[in-house]
């Protein structure tokens, strides 16, 4: 059966067949989560797929679909908003699910770069569980707020982003142009008290603080957005008229004194060791961070090298987010239906009770 088969296994038809289905659903996919933030399959489920189409299309390099979801980042703004086209693109992140991906990943960095036994060192930080936003600035005051939308063009929520506390309005001592990109997320805390406040006012409650914080910010009333407790790390730059600093570091460590909020687990790691231990560190506080992380993201410390590594079509060469395992859960099991088949055999199906795991309701 191609739809879940091995890949090795497939015929070229079963796989032309299952390249299809994939697009379908991991466009679909992309389309509830991002524009409509309504998911409907759990993150784990998502990025399974996306492996599996990504290892389908590396065996039928000429089945590659124009419509493949391996180059798509995010997805169309919604007409809801004004369109803003990015200077400079949002990109997505390539993966990492185990140690081996992760030591993959600096032994593919040392050889696009020619290098042997120097060391390459790298920052590793949490991989907020949130939406992307970009904020230009010019002479140091806040020109728009978009969000990744397709990765090229976003939407304009410049009224929605200036209501949040850690969105300053002017910047003291910034470059003439800056591109400030980060995460838009909500603490869990402020999650439970919107939700109860929401059911109290028999009004639509939030799957999860993600989706919670990007319907939030995708509103067309800035004042709805105003009275949702919506905070915001940076952690990335687009455009900027001069450098921020030679490292990434360093210019995390400039963002913190124009005045954003930096995520103070980020540190600098000069092994594959020193990352993984970091890694360890940050699962070991996940649950009690107070918001929703999904993995840790490392990047090539040096910006000379982030430069020389570049990017392929929608993830840059020199960062990666090593993933958090799949998360778990406990549920009631109701009862056992026996189900009877056409040729009459019958077949026990649990009934359980719904429960969400990773934000889904299964
Ligand atoms: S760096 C060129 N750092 O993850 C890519 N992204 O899966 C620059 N994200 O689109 C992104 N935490 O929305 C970066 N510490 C972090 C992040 C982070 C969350 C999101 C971001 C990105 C997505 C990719």
């Amino acid at each position: 059966m191609p739809a879940n088969g091995e890949v090795g296994e497939l015929t070229e038809a079963q796989a032309k067949a299952e390249l299809k289905r994939l697009s379908n659903v991991l466009n679909q996919a992309n389309t509830d989560y991002h524009r409509d933030d309504a998911p409907t399959i759990s993150d784990a489920e998502y990025d399974a797929l996306k492996a599996r189409n990504l290892e389908i299309e590396a065996r039928f390099p000429h089945l590659i679909r124009g419509d493949t979801p391996s180059s798509r980042v995010g997805s169309e703004p919604s007409s809801t908003f004004q369109k803003i086209e990015h200077s400079v693109p949002m990109l997505s992140l390539g993966n990492a699910f185990s140690q081996e991906d992760v030591v993959d990943f600096e032994s593919s960095i040392k050889k696009y770069l020619g290098l042997n036994s120097e060391r390459v060192t790298y920052t590793a930080e949490p991989k907020i569980d949130g939406l992307s936003l970009s904020l230009r600035y010019e002479a140091g005051k806040l020109v728009y707020a978009a969000t990744r939308g397709d990765g090229k063009t976003g939407e304009n929520v410049t009224a929605n982003a200036m209501t949040l506390d850690d969105v300053p309005e002017s910047l003291t001592g910034a470059p003439e142009v800056l591109e400030v990109r980060g995460e838009v997320y909500m603490a869990h805390a402020d999650f439970e008290q919107l939700n109860q406040k929401q059911a109290d006012a028999g009004a639509k409650t939030f799957a999860n603080p993600r989706n919670a914080a990007a319907g939030s910010l995708r509103q067309l009333d800035p004042s709805i957005t105003a009275a949702r407790p919506l905070k915001f790390f940076a952690y990335a730059w687009g455009s900027v008229s001069e450098p921020l600093s030679d490292t990434q570091i360093g210019a995390i460590e400039r963002l913190s004194s124009l005045g954003f909020a930096t995520n103070p687990l980020t540190a600098v790691c000069n092994s594959t060791d020193e990352i993984l231990e970091h890694y360890s560190r940050i699962e070991e506080q996940r649950a009690t961070l107070g918001y929703d992380i999904d993995g840790v993201v490392y990047k090539v410390n040096d910006l000379g090298l982030q430069r020389r590594l570049g990017f392929r079509s929608t993830t840059p060469r020199w960062a990666v987010a090593h993933k958090f395992a799949a998360e778990l859960a406990w549920t009631r099991l109701e009862a056992i239906d026996i189900q009877v088949g056409r040729t009459g055999a019958l077949s026990p199906v649990a009934r359980l009770l719904p429960v969400t795991v990773g934000g889904v309701v299964v």
